[in-house]
């Protein structure tokens, strides 16, 4: 389930067998190679413990058997996307399910205005998403239909997982549409295939199941569909992603607004 966590643990259950053998044989050998295989049986474990802690948000997912959330994916890619976009990170637009969580998050930091659409239902809202909704902050469209905004309302708009549950005919309409309503950019976190998603019980509310396209597909769209990759901030991503070590669990595609 977690494409990330799984090869680590696996890397750790493979080696701790033939480690604590290879440890009772040798312990009565050399007492210094077996104080050196304990420190790196420990090793292993912190390397492990620490690798894991990156993915709360996805645990606690897991946890509720929900899946990967790529609405989460966005609230932990906030920082970096706060480095790519600089300036262009003031006046942002969020598309998907759970949107209170992102446009709150966004609102608490300094300079931020941010708009969120929601593209289901708002039934077990708390109170505080209530609220944006109130103010109209945030609110409940179909994306399958033009969003209620001027073109070029927002600097950057970022949407999550609601692609995937469009079939490519309604895609064709509405990522141009996304694009119009973005200026410096539209940021796009889409689910790995093979990912768990979306329990059945949900599927009433997204409307059909998932449809979890590969890196190669979404790249093949993008050219069809005459969407430009915004190169340098792809680029600027990747390079800051790698120096913070944060490895996003969603694919993310950053394209070009339309001029
Ligand atoms: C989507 O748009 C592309 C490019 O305009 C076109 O080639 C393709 O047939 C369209 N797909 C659907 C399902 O309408
Ligand atoms: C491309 O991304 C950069 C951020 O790296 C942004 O400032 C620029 O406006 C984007 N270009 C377009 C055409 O969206």
């Amino acid at each position: 389930m977690s494409r990330r966590a799984l090869p680590s643990r696996r890397a750790i259950d493979n080696g701790s067998i033939p480690l604590a053998s290879s440890l009772q044989q040798k312990s009565r050998s050399s007492p210094f190679l077996t104080i050196g295989l304990v420190l790196v049986v420990a090793f292993l474990v912190i390397g492990y413990t620490y690798t894991g802690s990156g993915y709360d948000s996805e645990k606690d997912a897991l946890n509720r058997g929900e899946g990967i959330s790529c609405t989460a994916e966005v609230q932990r890619a906030i920082p970096i996307l706060k480095k790519v976009y600089g300036d262009s990170m003031q006046k942002v637009l969020h598309v998907g399910p759970e949107t209170c969580s992102v446009v709150s998050m966004l609102l608490k930091e300094e300079e931020t205005e941010a708009w969120g659409v929601e593209p289901y239902d708002l039934e077990d809202a708390d109170s505080s998403c209530r609220n944006l909704v109130k103010k109209g902050i945030v609110r409940v469209a179909d994306i399958k239909f033009p969003l209620p905004y001027r073109p070029k309302s927002f600097s950057v708009v970022i949407v999550s997982d609601s692609l995937d549950y469009l079939s490519p005919k309604y895609l064709n309409k509405t990522l141009p549409d996304l694009a119009r309503v973005s200026a410096d950019g539209l940021v796009i976190f889409a689910g790995y295939p093979g990912q768990q998603r979306a329990k059945v019980s949900e599927l009433s509310k997204f409307g059909r199941p998932a449809k979890l396209r590969s890196y190669s597909w979404w790249i093949r769209y993008f050219i069809q569909t005459g969407l430009e990759e915004n190169q340098s901030a792809s680029k600027k991503f990747e390079q800051v992603a790698n120096k913070r070590s944060y490895r996003p669990n969603c694919q993310v595609f950053h394209l070009n607004s339309h001029s």
